[in-house]
């Protein structure tokens, strides 16, 4: 058992912490925001993660993690502390520090004895040492202390499961004591352990984040080629994926990545790639292709019913930037209503989890209580986000109640030829000659 500080209860910190007191430790979680930390209290999630709300209550139950808003409180018995606060992106793509700096000076304030400081949160390369300096900086007195970088790597929606289960654990540090022990913290978690210095610990994150994205823009632009030649995307994927140096997963082909990662992540490479004079292509190239599968979704309707979309009724299947979350951040809905309402069409959109997020963000569209509810009179239907409930729908009854049978599939999730047997005119990303077969 050991002492846990956690400064931040956003995505990241909440899981961290949660996930170190389910192993066993004490951990203290803080929040800035106390409306955040009151729900906790209450056992209100601010996020929505499966499974997490039952791993807090069982924590705070058994007295291994409890929520605060007090630095003091925090601080008192922690040996290490774990920075995850937020780092939006700022003008450029430049990642804005505020919070770092804001929690570090704190911490540095607050602090009566050593501490591990520990980074979580995506910052730019060469963050780590500026925390070093600031902390150093803002002590009243000098209390020594040691800063370790350790990006997190966990995916919405199964962020519980990838902690348990990570693929490695990534240190970097100056201090080679304090990265062995954070190293046995993590020792339960049963996966290598990569320790190495701070800036190339914090690169890894990076690196790793834009060649998920990058493998991601390539499928998108095998499968828009597919299109052209005819072959199919998804086999293209299986075919590609066998291959061990090249890996089944992050090819699925459609409307592209979103979500508060990947856009911010490359976004602030690129950034930091130029500050040092270096051209960045391939990564611009990455946001480009990403931004042309959003704008896909408006040119295939219009192949389909004509540059004038006056008057048309779109329904979007799917809000959320991936399924499991409520997360709308940079999600490619927000895009595609933009778009579709600016060409002077009607939007209606569900989405079975993100719908009170959605409300906040996406203006101009009609929100609806099912799936059903959307197709009715719709002139198009889009698959926006590969939720499980959209898999299965009563085909017959979609058709039906469409004004024109006609379904874009953003995620690839229907077979084109079943789609086709069913009376729809259907359209997928690299399925093929559009969608169509050659006998079409
Ligand atoms: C991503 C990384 O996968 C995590 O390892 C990392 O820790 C996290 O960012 C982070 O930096 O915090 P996340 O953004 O939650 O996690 O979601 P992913 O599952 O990676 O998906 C990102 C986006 O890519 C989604 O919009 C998804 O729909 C899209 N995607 C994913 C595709 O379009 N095709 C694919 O084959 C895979």
């Amino acid at each position: 058992m050991r002492n846990i500080a956690v400064v931040g209860v956003g995505y990241v910190g909440l899981v961290t912490g949660t996930c170190f007191a389910d192993l066993g430790n004490k951990v203290v979680a803080l929040d800035i925001s106390e409306e955040k930390i009151e729900k906790l209290q209450q056992g209100i999630m601010p996020i929505y993660e499966p499974g997490l709300a039952e791993v807090v209550k069982r924590n705070v139950e058994a007295g291994r993690l409890t929520f605060t808003t007090n630095y003091t409180e925090t601080l008192k018995d922690a040996e290490f502390v774990f920075i995850c606060v937020g780092t939006p992106s700022g003008v450029d793509g430049e990642a804005d520090l505020q919070y770092v700096r804001q929690a570090a000076e704190t911490i540095a304030q607050e602090m009566d004895h050593e501490l591990i400081i520990i980074n979580k949160s995506t910052v730019p390369v060469g963050t780590g040492d500026w925390v070093a300096e600031i902390i150093h900086d803002a002590q009243p007195k000098p209390i020594p202390f040691s800063v370790v970088s350790c990006p997190e790597f966990l995916r919405e929606g199964s962020a519980l499961q990838d902690f348990m289960n990570p693929d490695r654990t990534v240190l970097g540090s100056l201090n080679v004591e304090a990265a062995d022990k954070v190293a046995q913290l993590h020792l339960p978690l049963r996966a290598p352990i990569i320790v190495t210095d701070l800036r190339t610990a914090e690169m890894i994150k990076y690196a790793s984040n834009a060649f998920l994205a990058t493998k991601i823009s390539f499928i998108n632009e095998i499968a828009n080629i597919c299109e052209a030649l005819g072959a199919d995307v998804k086999e293209v994927a299986i075919g590609m994926g066998v291959d061990k140096r090249i890996g089944p997963r992050f090819l699925d082909a459609g409307v592209g990545f979103g979500g508060s990662c990947f856009p911010k992540d490359v976004l602030a490479l690129k950034h930091m790639a130029t500050v040092q004079g270096k051209h960045p292509q391939l990564l611009e190239a990455v946001m480009d292709i990403n931004y042309y599968q959003r704008k896909q979704v408006v040119l295939k309707i219009r192949e389909l019913l004509g540059e004038d979309l006056s008057g048309k009724t779109i329904g979007l299947l799917g809000l959320a930037f991936k399924p499991n979350t409520d997360d709308m951040r940079d999600a490619p809905s927000i895009v595609v209503t933009e778009l579709l309402i600016e060409a002077g069409a009607k939007v209606k959109g569900y989405d079975p989890v993100s719908m009170d997020v959605a409300r906040r963000v996406i203006r101009g569209i009609t929100f609806c209580k099912d799936p059903y509810e959307v197709a009715q009179d719709a002139d198009v239907l889009v698959i926006m986000t590969e939720w499980n409930e959209f898999k299965q729908l009563d085909m017959i009854r979609v058709n039906k109640l469409m004004n024109q049978p006609i379904i874009i599939d953003g995620r690839n999730i229907y077979d084109p030829e079943i789609m086709t047997e069913q009376g729809f005119m259907y359209r997928g990303f690299g399925r093929g000659y559009n969608g169509r077969t050659l006998d079409d």
